[in-house]
């Protein structure tokens, strides 16, 4: 049996204005009618066990509301403010019980075949029981900086491979080095281990966080409400933990980490660009969403849920319409699509 676990906390800044504070990313309708959310609790459904989400208390209604639309039961651990991955998992494994192997998922990323999902974590099962770390790797396409890398080492007995070095979202020149090296893997930011491997590295890669986690687990409370438990740790000593992702905690320096391989198709729908890439594109390259019309354009984006948007003449151009703010950006500035949203708030 695996427990699904959820991590809900993140905030999709690069995907500003569809994705708030108030509304990030994963409980957004970004490809089709359905929350990201909601599609990763469904793909996750033959788990058998119902999901455990980690999320903030800001949006305790839009989480529980998700899993009920699911048809699901479930728990949220509900964060006071966010820690970041490392401590957000740390409080999983702590209310899972040490037995537990546990499927940790992002609830943001976009995987359209919940079988060759579900069959490629199956082959991860054997690793993870005998203690391991295992990571589910995608074939890289570009040298991107987002992205933690997996260099593949030995093969196991248990049919997945060590992970001879794990690095952690490298500059540009270094992941181009990586790609030219070959038979590097992108880290899909799913992992499957036992809550008490996962304790154990927190234990010797990062005491404080598994520390201040356990406090913080030792005085929470539970609320039951419908078939949701609402599970609140003790505010004081979560918000002391310090914020780190799992990545650079626990990944980078773990020596037992294995790689699975993932062949099916995967999106961390991180940037503009990658949303446009889950739209048909026409014979210029356009993709349109919603009310879009791109003429006599190239390899233009537009997003319009709401009212007809219309580019003429454009080309290499995103534009992202809602109803209170318009985004116009160059193609090759997605991923400062971030940055507005500091230079915003900063006016505000
Ligand atoms: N509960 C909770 N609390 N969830 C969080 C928090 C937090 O403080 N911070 C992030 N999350 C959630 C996000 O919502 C997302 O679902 C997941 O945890 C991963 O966090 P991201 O912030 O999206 O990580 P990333 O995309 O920069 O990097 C990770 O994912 C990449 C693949 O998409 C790393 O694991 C990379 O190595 C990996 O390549
Ligand atoms: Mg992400």
């Amino acid at each position: 049996n695996i427990t699904p676990v959820v991590l809900c906390g993140g905030s999709g800044t690069r995907l500003w204005p569809l994705s708030r504070q108030s509304l990030p990313k994963q409980f957004v309708p970004l490809v089709g009618d359905k929350s990201l959310l909601r599609l990763t609790l469904e793909r996750l459904a033959w788990c058998g066990q119902p999901a455990l989400c980690v999320a903030s208390e800001d949006h305790r209604f839009l989480v529980a509301d998700e899993i009920e639309r699911a048809g699901q039961r479930g728990t949220v651990v509900l964060e006071p403010a966010a820690r970041n991955t490392a401590a957000a998992m740390a409080l999983a494994a702590l209310q899972a019980g040490s037995d537990a192997l546990l499927l940790f998922c992002p609830s943001d990323h976009h995987i359209p075949d919940p079988v060759a999902f579900g069959e490629t974590v199956r082959q991860g099962v054997a690793a993870a029981e005998a203690g391991a770390i295992v990571t589910f790797g995608v074939v890289p396409t570009f040298p991107s900086s987002a992205y933690g890398y997996i260099e593949q080492g030995e093969p196991r007995a248990d049919g997945s491979r060590r992970v001879a070095r794990f690095i952690e979202k490298p500059q540009p020149a270094a992941a181009a080095e990586l790609l030219l090296r070959g038979g590097v893997l992108w880290n899909a930011g799913i992992f499957l281990v036992t809550a008490s491997a996962l304790k154990a590295a927190l234990q010797r890669h990062a005491p404080d966080i598994l520390a201040a986690c356990e406090q913080a687990m030792a005085g929470a409370t539970t609320e039951t409400i419908a078939r949701i438990a609402l599970v609140r740790p003790q505010p004081e000593a979560f918000l002391a933990c310090r914020s780190q992702s799992i990545d650079y905690a626990v990944m980078e320096p773990h020596d037992d980490v294995a790689v699975v391989p993932f062949q099916g198709q995967w999106s961390d729908v991180g940037s503009w660009n990658a949303v446009a890439d889950l739209a048909p594109a026409d014979t210029a390259g356009n993709r349109v969403q919603g009310h879009g019309h791109a003429l006599q354009a190239r390899n233009t984006f537009i997003h319009a849920p709401h009212r007809p948007v219309v580019a003429l003449g454009t080309q290499d151009l995103l534009i992202i319409d809602t109803p209170d703010a318009l985004l116009v950006a160059q193609r090759d500035h997605a991923e400062q699509v971030k940055d507005v949203v500091a230079h915003l708030a900063k006016q505000d």
